[in-house]
């Protein structure tokens, strides 16, 4: 079996998923996928102690604090980067450079401009590069593209999708890199380049997007504790047109109380409607028999419990309480799925150029919120 040796550049919580999602594709797939000959052979972090521990805690070879001798060695043949937005750029211009697949967490950049020259620069290269929009690997996703593609929708109509967290509802909560526009933070680039791609996925290109961008909360608790003024956007609503005439609206928040992970999309066609849930499978569903009924139903009926990720300690570290079950499997049949496309030299799922793409809505997005026009792409 030909050996894939991945550098793995920053180990946040994606680092800690995409080597699950390595370490484990043979529980998966079977211990002869030739998938599973991969192997991460050395992690890069910002600081020494924490890319020791991972490297030595994680069985991931050689630890490195700075990228360029990891992603210039010639032991590697893949870049996996799971660095904050800003820093994805630079990364995937030293990984072409060298020669080296890229498996990249979204979003590709956070400037337009940036996507266009990193999908040019791999065009024609032979190398394989992969964004990591892991929910087109959910089994109600894959459903979804599958009907649609048969025609079972009809012409689509419209569409909306919205996609909250509540981790901006806690003011006196410190601030991270997500909430720093200077790191490519910003809820349109974090969750909202979820739902793009979803639609464009589903239901093809753009034509025009509308946006308003929304800061609840402008003073925050800063790194430091001490006040820090928001420059991030912390919910984003967008009004878009596909090409193919269908409209609709794309929420991304993190301003709503009481959510987890919630993702949910209902896309209309002439013929039929899909709908999914990210949270659904992980509802429990509980109605009291105790509880009064009346007259016009009185207290009667189901509840939904948050059992969601949530696991009594120690086992609530890691993915965490709002993470659904199938988001690990999604990733693991993401990473699947691109190792599959370097060996069987087939398309990625999705490639640069639809991540640049995703990247010039959602700049474009940005440039309506600011002028107040309607943007056509
Ligand atoms: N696909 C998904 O489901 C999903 C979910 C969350 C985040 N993300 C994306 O994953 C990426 C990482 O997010 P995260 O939540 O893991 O962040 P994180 O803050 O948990 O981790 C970031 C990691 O990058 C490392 N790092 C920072 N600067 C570095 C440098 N100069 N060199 C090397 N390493 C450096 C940090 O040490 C840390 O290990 C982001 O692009 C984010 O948008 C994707």
């Amino acid at each position: 079996m030909k050996r894939l040796n991945i550098a793995l550049i920053g180990f946040g919580n994606m680092g800690r998923t995409h080597s699950y999602a390595v370490q484990n594709l043979k529980f998966y797939y079977g211990a002869d996928d030739p998938t599973t000959a991969a192997r991460i052979i050395g992690v890069c972090t910002s600081k020494k102690e924490t890319a020791e521990a991972a490297a030595e805690k994680y069985g991931l070879g050689k630890a490195y604090w700075n990228e360029d001798e990891l992603i210039f060695s010639d032991e590697t043949d893949i870049v996996d980067i799971s660095t904050p937005n800003l820093l994805h750029y630079g990364t995937l211009k030293k990984a072409i450079a060298a020669g080296k697949h890229i498996y990249c967490e979204k979003p590709l950049c956070t400037k337009a401009e940036q996507a266009a020259e990193i999908a040019e620069l791999i065009k024609g290269t032979g190398l394989k590069g992969q964004i990591v929009h892991n929910y087109r690997f959910m089994g109600p996703v894959v459903r979804a593209k599958q009907l649609i593609e048969e025609g079972r929708l009809g012409k689509i109509v419209s569409f909306d999708i919205s996609y909250y967290h509540s981790s901006s509802t806690d003011t006196t909560k410190p601030i991270g890199w997500k909430q720093d526009g200077a790191y490519g933070g910003g809820v349109l680039w974090d969750l909202g380049s979820h739902a793009v791609d979803l639609i464009y996925h589903l239901c093809g290109k753009f034509k025009t997007v509308e946006g308003m961008q929304q800061i609840a909360h402008p003073l925050r608790a800063g790194v430091d504790g001490k006040p820090w003024k928001t420059d991030a956007d912390e919910a984003f609503y967008l009004l878009a047109e596909l090409e193919c005439g269908a409209k609709g609206t794309i929420t991304a928040s993190k301003l709503g109380v009481g959510t987890n992970d919630d993702l949910n999309f209902t896309i209309y066609g002439t013929k039929g409607t899909v709908k999914f849930d990210l949270m659904d499978p992980s509802w429990l569903w509980f109605c009291d028999g105790e509880m009064p009924s009346g007259e016009l139903g009185g207290e009667r009926g189901f509840t939904r419990i948050e059992c969601v990720g949530r696991y009594p300690s120690p086992g609530d570290k890691f993915p965490g309480a709002k993470a659904v079950p199938g988001w690990i499997r999604s990733h693991v049949e993401s990473y699947h799925d691109f190792l599959t496309s370097i060996l069987k030299d087939r398309p990625t799922c999705p490639d640069i150029s639809d991540a640049a793409e995703v990247t010039r809505i959602v700049e474009s997005a940005y440039m309506s919120a600011e002028t107040g026009r309607r943007i056509s792409l």
